[in-house]
């Protein structure tokens, strides 16, 4: 005998997250076997919980459409696989190294817990997970997902590979371990919305997700101010004189006539969090001082370009040798602006676009896109 509280099943809605009210399986002592119900698909979320005879997982594995479960306390559930975390399931998701599920859900989903829950079972996770939402949670951070290396996103269709909304406690992450996303860059969307107002990034967090470009729906977050990283590298206000010796620097750097002799001090700056000017140099020839440069990024979103060249003397060659990777957040709009410099920077289209191939950002030079400018006189091929 079944209970079935609600079926909702909008078989001609293809929008996966369409709110419904789902359908409930729960509470059948004698359940043993849903075959009966093979054809049955809904985009809503299907809660299967506390059938002491049923084998939900022969069921899933017969082939039944991807939905969106909430699977605990049957016979035989389904593992490690769409983990939905709520004060009922925690005692079920104690061994879970790795979270999966099939691309259009997400992995792993929390909600209702708080900070006198036992989360430590999720410490365990530290391989790739899929896609995470934390909702509605009254969670401070999330560091029980601390041990965490490697989100991985679903690459067919952007989706948001990690979604923290509505938690009104909730001030930071805490996920200082992670150091990669998958499967590439620009292809992962991050949501952060109606947290606490304080929430925060940390630097390493942002590097990572700056280095990965990620996209974003809402990122309302600052960085976090904490001037130690757990990797032991050394982080820096940008202030009233050149800090030495910072691997990362937090501030609007701007590099001008006053202090463009202690550039020297830059040299094993790899970060950027805020932008870079270098505008009103006199003496400065090129951007070697910045050849551990590797990233700007910021979350004051939508100011000034990030990286700016204006108006110096004698600075002619603007590589950065070690900088791969656009500016964070990417527009899509010009970010590079090389301006009013006495030096002719870019010759012509080549070299512009050359620069632009590089820090994979368009460049506008003196108020112009690189197709303005002349094609290179003699042989060789034009690069576009
Ligand atoms: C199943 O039992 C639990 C525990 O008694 C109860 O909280 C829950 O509401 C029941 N679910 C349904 C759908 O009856
Ligand atoms: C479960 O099965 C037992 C034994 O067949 C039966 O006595 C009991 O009434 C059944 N319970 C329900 C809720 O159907
Ligand atoms: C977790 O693993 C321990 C030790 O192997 C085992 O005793 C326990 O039942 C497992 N818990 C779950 C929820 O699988
Ligand atoms: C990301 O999450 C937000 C808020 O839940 C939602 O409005 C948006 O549609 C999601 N975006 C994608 C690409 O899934
Ligand atoms: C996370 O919150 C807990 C309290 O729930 C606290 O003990 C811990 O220090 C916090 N960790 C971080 C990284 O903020
Ligand atoms: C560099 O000089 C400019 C102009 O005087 C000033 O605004 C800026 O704060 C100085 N920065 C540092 C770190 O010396
Ligand atoms: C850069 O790092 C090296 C190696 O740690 C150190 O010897 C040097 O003093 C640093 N230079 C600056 C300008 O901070
Ligand atoms: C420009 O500067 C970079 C490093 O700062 C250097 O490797 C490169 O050779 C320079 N290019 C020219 C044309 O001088």
């Amino acid at each position: 005998m079944f209970f079935l509280s609600f079926l909702v099943i909008p078989v001609f809605s293809l929008l996966p997250y369409e709110p419904c009210e789902g359908f409930t399986i729960a509470n059948n002592s004698n359940l043993s076997s849903l075959k009966d119900i093979q054809e049955l698909f809904s985009y809503c979320l299907w809660s299967v919980y506390n059938n002491p005879k049923l084998d939900f997982e022969a069921f899933y594995n017969s082939g039944i459409a991807n939905m969106d479960l909430n699977i605990y306390g049957n016979s035989k559930d389904i593992g490690c696989r769409q983990v939905r975390i709520s004060p009922e399931t925690l005692p079920y998701y104690q061994n879970c190294t790795r979270v999966t599920a099939p691309e259009w859900t997400n992995a792993l989903v929390i909600t209702r817990v708080d900070d006198s829950s036992d989360l430590s079972g999720l410490l365990k996770l530290d391989t790739e997970i899929g896609n995470i939402e934390v909702f509605g949670t009254g969670l401070q951070n999330l560091s029980f997902l601390r041990n965490l290396k490697t989100l991985k996103c679903v690459s067919y269709e952007l989706q948001n590979i990690t979604n923290i909304h509505n938690n009104p406690k909730l001030t930071r992450l805490g996920w200082d371990s992670l150091k990669d996303l998958k499967p590439n860059v620009h292809e992962c969307t991050l949501n952060i919305q109606n947290n606490h107002p304080d929430f925060c990034l940390t630097t390493n967090e942002l590097q990572v997700f700056a280095e990965f470009s990620i996209k974003y729906e809402r990122l309302q977050a600052k960085l976090c101010p904490d001037l130690t990283r757990p990797d032991g590298e050394k982080v820096c206000n940008w202030g009233s004189s050149i800090p030495s010796d910072c691997q990362h620097l937090i501030g609007e750097v701007i590099i001008d006539e006053d202090n463009e002799s202690d550039t020297w001090k830059l040299s094993n700056t790899t970060n950027i969090y805020g932008s870079l000017t270098i505008q009103n140099t006199r003496e400065l020839l090129d951007l070697g001082f910045l050849g551990n440069l590797r990233q700007i990024a910021t979350l004051n979103i939508g100011g000034h370009s990030l990286l700016r060249i204006l108006s110096n003397k004698k600075l002619q060659n603007v590589t950065l040798p070690k900088m791969k990777t656009s500016p964070f957040p990417y527009s899509g709009e010009f970010i590079i602006q090389v301006d009013g410099n006495s030096m002719e920077i870019f010759e012509n289209r080549r070299q512009c676009l050359f620069y632009q191939r590089q820090l994979k950002t368009p460049v506008k030079y003196n108020g112009f896109s690189c197709d303005k400018l002349p094609i290179a006189e003699g042989p060789g091929r034009e690069e576009n």
